[in-house]
């Protein structure tokens, strides 16, 4: 039985929710590594400062509930950083490459805007005081994140992709 009641589903998505941070905390350096534009890497390092805090609030919250801190595997997150990983394959460091990876960064968010969202408005619900705020702010965090992203991409990031030439790897060009 994965939930019998509210508490059960807000419980399975916490977990959701902290499994997907700490896996994001092993993936976001390796985008870090092979950006190309410093303005969208400033991004990523922000996002991995955001992603520790956002584990610290889940822990906190756990532990407000005197449950210890626990993981339910996020397949959707983990897809999306599969994802990640081929693009970083088969595509070189360049714009084409900055650009392509911006979208997962977004259907990331998006999938913790649902989780942070579902979460604070269940733990409102629940008349759980001192824990909706913090999930609040962890909402807010991602959306500003999404929209911090989307601004990038579309000011700076996808215009200089426009043009650019990927070439097979292992294929020298003359
Ligand atoms: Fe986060």
């Amino acid at each position: 039985m994965i939930a019998e009641n509210l508490f059960d589903l807000f419980q399975r998505y916490l977990e959701l929710a902290y499994d997907g941070e700490q896996h994001l905390l092993k993936e976001l350096p390796k985008l870090i590594e092979v950006v190309s534009s410093s303005h969208l890497r400033e991004g990523w390092e922000r996002s991995l400062e955001l992603t520790k805090i956002h584990i610290e609030r889940l822990e906190q919250i756990f532990s407000r509930m005197d449950r210890a801190a626990a993981t339910e595997t996020n397949h959707a997150i983990r897809a999306l950083t599969n994802e990640t990983e081929k693009l970083i394959k088969h595509i070189d460091r360049s714009p084409l490459l900055d650009t392509a990876l911006i979208v997962v960064n977004n259907e990331i968010a998006h999938n913790k805007i649902v989780l942070y969202g579902v979460l604070a408005s269940l733990a409102r619900l629940q008349g759980m005081r001192q824990i909706s705020p913090q999930l609040e702010l962890s909402l807010a965090d991602e959306k500003s994140t999404d929209a911090e992203f989307t601004e990038m991409a579309v000011s700076t990031v996808n215009p200089e992709a426009v043009g650019f030439q990927n070439s097979p790897h292992g294929v020298v060009i003359i």
